[in-house]
Formats: structure tokens, C-alpha cells, sequence
């Protein structure tokens, strides 16, 4: 299974996808300068520091120091290996990736052995509950619940049966090695003699597929009301759950077809909502939507519908996952169900199609469900319950990007409670303003101080100059040629020291100026990091002569600067120790070297 590429394939491929269209894909890059910004997706972050340069076609984040070109890129946020980052971004730019040779990395087989053992497992627990020996209890509990042979069959819902060693056995019998569905914890290590044994056992098992429609994940439910009623496999290198949607690799087709996607809290509703016909439903992991999931949800769908239980929790759950997606320019809907049910409850008692039609297809808009909501206690006949829903509402209109929609709803509140337009206009715009002034300053208070600046000032005079000098020669052969003349390998940084040696390599290799290529030849992580920190550092396009040799300078000067201090030291000691040769001698060299 171990694949490697060939090298022309992979520079045809860098050469072909734009990294600014791929990134894009994943994070709303905002154009500022030469470069894009963007929230970084690999840490969290409430100012943009995650940049990246179509010039130099890398990334990097100034905030968690994270870089490298398109293909480290896609292998970080897929969590995929280098070989199948190419095969992903070869499959974009229409680039055919052959394999070469069987003697890759043992990572993409125990990946690939990984899947298939999950595949079998999911396979092996949806035989159990459909065999009549081991899994009636677990069937007659879940069509009590109302669901449906066909509904179990899509989803591959299983049965793990109450015992120690089904699973654990079941992987040995077909040579699959234990320690690997351990780590992805479905099975557990006993403690004092490091026995393996199941760790689902007697729970109904769903699924959790990925895009791909690759089991990455389970979920265990208990079959009655104990706790914790859910168990599920832990993240692992295969399963990130906020990169995941229940569902969604079923629902993919219909999501497209209709330009619409259900989102739903539970496993439970998405299954019973499917049978009721909703097939473009999803849920997320049981957290609060991520930004990860919400690209995944706008990416194939002009509409999205949040279907969350209409309870407290739910109701803010609705809200929260609505401000996340507000970003994406789709259309954002709530549906509502009365107080207390959820999608799975209204649906075992109003029937499907009053679900499809009185929830899902009588959903709102965020804003009219949110002034629905904000009613909710309040008695419209009283006079100050009245101003204060007024007052409220106002401050959610005052959010709405959009003219028309802020009209719209004003009107609306105008002609409910019989004020006049202009009036209201006139206090939302306050609030507006108020609001804008309070961002304003706080966002003052709390001013990063950029990198560049920063960074440089606390760097010693000559490794900033390293520095400047690394990023010249990244950018131009004729400069590397030149610093290694004059240097060589005398960086004083280990790092520096070790970008400069990979740089001579490549371009002793014939190979012209290329960040994103070279970073490609680094292996290190931290090297790649470095390497990239320096290429977005902000240096002169065109470097002088003389710019460049008085970074030479810096650095060789620095070496002699140290070189004194060290002999000045050890003449000192000689002093002491009486020995008047060894000082004389030491103190002819530092004389020569201060000549120099
Ligand atoms: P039913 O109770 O069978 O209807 O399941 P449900 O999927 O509808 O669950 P519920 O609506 O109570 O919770 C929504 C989601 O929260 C679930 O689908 C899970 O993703 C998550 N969840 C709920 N309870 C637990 C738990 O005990 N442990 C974990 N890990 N997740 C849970
Ligand atoms: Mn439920």
C-alpha cells in the first residue's frame, strides 16, 4: 500500500494549483497588502495572523508559527499524509499522480490497515444486531424507537454484544494488529498485565464516517437511560470530530440536489428526520458547531437550516451555530418546534409530513425567530416589557449587514406596534453607532504587536542579520552563492546553519528561486517553520551590494567579537593561574584578531 511520487509530479502539481485558491477553500482569506490574512484554522484566534503569499505560494502564522507551501498545507488541515496531499491537489489541477515503487512510509500503511479494520468492524456490528442470536434486544429497542429496517441499513447502525472479547477476538482472527484499534479507542489495555479487551460492549454502535464515507469513529448508546448514555472513540490521528458532520457522506447527493442542508444536534433526529424523508440532514459531534463544520455545511448548499431541540439550550445552541455561519453568505434558517421536543420526539408524535412541512419547511429566518424568542416572558400589553423588546430587537436589527433586511424588519416592528419608521431608524443607527464605538476601542486596547516589528527588535543585532541575509538568499541564487564564500557554515544560529546548508544544496542542484519548492526539501518541521517565518519576513526587493555585505559583515564580526571575549577570558585565567606564557600568547592573538 506504501506509495511514493515522482518529483517532476509533485513540482508540475505546486506549479498548477494557485495556494491561495486552495487555502481559500478552507478559510476566508481577506487581501491586505501583497498578501492574504485570514483567522488561523490551526489555532484559535481572535485577530488574524495566519498569512499566506501568492508571490512565494507558502504559508504561515505568525500566531502559532505553523508554514510551508500548498501540500503541507492540505496535509495539516486534512490530517493526511505528504503522498496522498499530492494525490488530493493532483486530482484538483486534472494531474495525473503515479505511484512509484512499494517501499513508502509505514504510516500510510497502518493508516490504510486502519480503515479497513474499521470498515470490517462497522460491518461486524451491523451483522450482530441484525442476527437474531445476539442482537434482538438491541433491534426490538430500536424499532420501539420507530426505526426503520431501511433507515439501519443507510446508516449501518450495529450491536456491540455484551462481552469482553467480540471485537478484540473478531481483529485477531484476521491478523489485525490490537495496539491500532486501541489508540483509536475501540479497545482498551488492562492495566496491570496489559491485556486488550472491547471497550463498546452492549451498546447500540453508529458510525461516524467522514466525507469520504470512511468510518473514522463511533458512537456507543447505552440501550436504556443509564449514564453516560453516549460512548465514543476519543479523537484520534483519523478522527477529528470538529471536522466532521453525522451523515453528511449519505446526505451529500441530496444536499447538492436540493442547495439545502438540515443541520440536527443528534444522531437520533437525523435518522428519524431521513425516514420522514429529510435526506439532507446532518448533525455535528455534540459540541457547538466549528468554523470547520460550517465550511462543510455552506460548501454545497445555498441554504442552511438549523433544526436544534427547542428547549433553553437548544434554542442558544441555534443561535450560536447561526452567528458562525453568518460569515458564509448562504441563507440561514431556524425551524421551530413547540417548547420541549426534539425533531425525534414531534416526529414518533405529529408523523412526518407535518414534520417536512410545519418544521422544516415552515423554518424562519434568524431574525424573525429571534424576535419570536425574545417575546418569550415578556407582556406586550405592559409598557415596559413593551420598549424593552423594542429596545432589543432594535440591537439585533442593528446587526444585519444588509440595508434591505434592517428595512424589512424595521418596518415590520413599525407597523406591530404602530411607531413611526424614521423614529425607529433613528435609534437603531444610535445603537449602531454605540456599539461600533465600543468595538473601536477595545480593539485599540488589544492591538497585537505585528511580528516583524516585534520579533526583529529582540533579536541580537547579528542574527537579525542572518536572518535578512536567509530570506536574500531564498529569493536570489547569486546571494547564496555569495554568503557561502564568505560564511559558509558559520551561522550562529543552529537553525540559520541549517537553512543555509539546505539552500547551498538546492541550488547546487541546478534548481532556481523557490520558496514553496524549497521548503519542499525540508523534512524538519521546525526547519520548515523557520524557513517560512523568514520568507514573509518584509525585506527589500532589491538588495544592494552593500546591504548584503553588511550583513556579512554583522555576522563575521560577531564571530571575532565573541572569539576576544572567550580569549580575553582565558588570558585572564592563565593570569591567574601564574602562567605568563599562555597569557602572552593568547593576548598576541587577540591583538591580531582585533587587526582584523
Ligand atoms: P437519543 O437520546 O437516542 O435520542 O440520542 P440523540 O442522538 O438524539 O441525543 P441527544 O439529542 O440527547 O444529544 C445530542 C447529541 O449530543 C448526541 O447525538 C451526541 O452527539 C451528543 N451526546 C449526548 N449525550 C452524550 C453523552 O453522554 N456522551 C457523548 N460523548 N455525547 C453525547
Ligand atoms: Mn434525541
Amino acid at each position: 500500500m506504501g506509495l511514493k511520487v515522482d518529483e517532476g509530479t509533485i513540482d508540475k502539481i505546486r506549479a498548477s494549483v494557485d495556494i491561495v485558491d486552495v487555502i481559500g477553500e478552507y478559510v476566508q482569506l481577506k487581501k491586505q497588502g501583497r498578501n492574504y490574512f485570514a483567522l488561523c484554522p490551526f489555532h484559535s484566534e481572535k485577530t488574524p495572523s495566519f498569512s499566506v503569499s501568492p508571490d512565494k505560494q507558502i504559508f504561515h502564522c505568525f500566531g502559532c508559527g505553523v508554514g510551508g507551501n500548498v501540500f503541507t498545507f492540505i496535509m495539516e488541515i486534512e490530517g493526511i499524509s505528504f503522498p496522498e496531499a499530492v494525490r488530493l491537489l493532483g486530482e484538483k489541477a486534472g494531474i495525473d499522480v503515479p505511484l512509484e515503487g512499494n517501499q513508502n512510509s509505514q504510516t500510510n500503511d497502518r493508516l490504510a490497515i486502519l480503515y479497513h479494520g474499521m470498515e470490517l468492524l462497522t460491518k461486524f456490528y451491523h451483522k450482530l444486531l441484525l442476527d437474531e442470536r445476539y442482537g434482538k434486544k438491541a433491534l426490538d429497542y430500536l424499532r420501539k424507537r420507530g426505526f426503520t429496517g431501511e433507515a439501519i441499513r443507510r446508516f449501518q447502525i450495529g450491536y456491540a454484544v455484551p462481552s469482553w472479547e467480540a471485537a478484540t477476538r473478531f481483529l485477531e482472527r484476521r491478523n489485525l494488529p490490537l495496539p491500532l484499534f486501541e489508540q483509536v479507542g475501540l479497545l482498551s489495555k488492562r492495566q496491570f498485565d496489559g491485556k486488550i479487551f472491547d471497550r463498546f460492549r452492549d451498546r447500540i454502535m453508529f458510525p461516524i464516517r467522514d466525507a469520504k464515507g470512511r468510518t473514522v469513529a463511533f458512537a456507543g448508546r447505552v440501550l436504556g437511560d443509564q449514564k453516560p448514555k453516549y460512548l465514543n472513540t476519543p479523537e484520534s490521528n483519523i478522527f477529528h470530530k470538529g471536522r466532521i458532520l453525522f451523515g453528511y457522506d449519505s446526505a451529500r447527493p441530496a444536499i447538492k440536489r436540493k442547495n439545502e442542508v438540515v443541520l440536527f444536534e443528534g444522531y437520533a433526529d437525523v435518522i428519524r428526520a431521513y425516514q420522514a424523508g429529510i435526506d439532507n440532514g446532518v448533525a455535528s459531534m455534540g459540541t457547538s458547531l466549528t468554523e470547520d463544520q460550517a465550511r462543510l455545511l455552506t460548501r454545497n448548499a445555498e441554504k442552511i437550516i438549523i433544526c436544534y431541540d427547542s428547549d433553553e439550550a437548544g434554542t442558544n445552541a441555534a443561535f450560536r451555530a447561526a452567528e458562525m455561519l453568518k460569515g458564509f453568505g448562504r441563507t440561514i434558517k431556524i425551524a421551530r418546534m413547540p417548547a420541549g421536543l426534539d425533531p425525534d420526539d414531534y416526529i414518533t408524535r405529529y408523523g412526518g409530513d407535518r414534520f417536512r412541512n410545519d418544521v422544516i419547511g415552515a423554518s424562519q429566518t434568524v431574525m424573525a425567530f429571534k424576535m419570536q424568542y425574545l417575546k418569550k416572558g415578556k407582556n406586550m400589553n405592559d409598557e415596559g416589557d413593551r420598549l424593552r423588546y423594542i429596545e432589543e430587537v432594535l440591537r439585533e436589527i442593528s446587526t444585519l449587514n444588509q440595508a434591505v433586511e434592517r428595512d424589512h424588519y424595521l418596518r415590520q416592528l413599525a407597523d406591530e406596534f404602530s411607531l413611526s419608521l424614521d423614529a425607529l431608524k433613528q435609534q437603531q443607527y444610535q445603537i449602531y453607532r454605540r456599539r461600533k464605538q465600543k468595538e473601536e476601542d477595545s480593539r485599540h486596547e488589544s492591538r497585537p504587536i505585528p511580528y516583524r516589528n516585534g520579533q526583529r527588535h529582540l533579536l541580537p543585532a547579528h542574527l537579525a542579520a542572518e536572518r535578512q541575509l536567509l530570506a536574500h538568499m531564498m529569493r536570489d541564487a547569486d546571494i547564496a552563492a555569495e554568503v557561502m564564500n564568505a560564511i559558509g557554515a558559520s551561522f550562529h544560529d543552529d537553525l540559520h546553519q541549517a537553512l543555509a546548508a539546505h539552500l547551498y544544496a538546492y541550488y547546487e542542484e541546478g534548481r532556481s528561486p523557490d520558496v514553496a519548492a524549497f521548503i519542499e526539501k525540508l523534512e524538519d518541521p521546525q526547519l520548515k517553520q523557520a524557513a517560512t517565518a523568514i520568507a514573509m519576513m518584509e525585506i527589500s526587493e532589491q538588495a544592494s551590494r552593500q546591504e548584503i555585505e553588511d550583513y556579512i559583515a554583522r555576522i563575521l564580526q560577531y564571530g571575532t567579537e565573541a572569539d576576544i571575549q572567550r580569549k580575553e577570558r582565558e588570558r585572564k585565567e592563565a593570569e591567574k593561574r601564574r602562567d605568563y606564557e599562555t597569557a602572552a600568547k593568547i593576548l598576541a592573538e587577540i591583538i591580531a584578531l582585533k587587526k582584523r
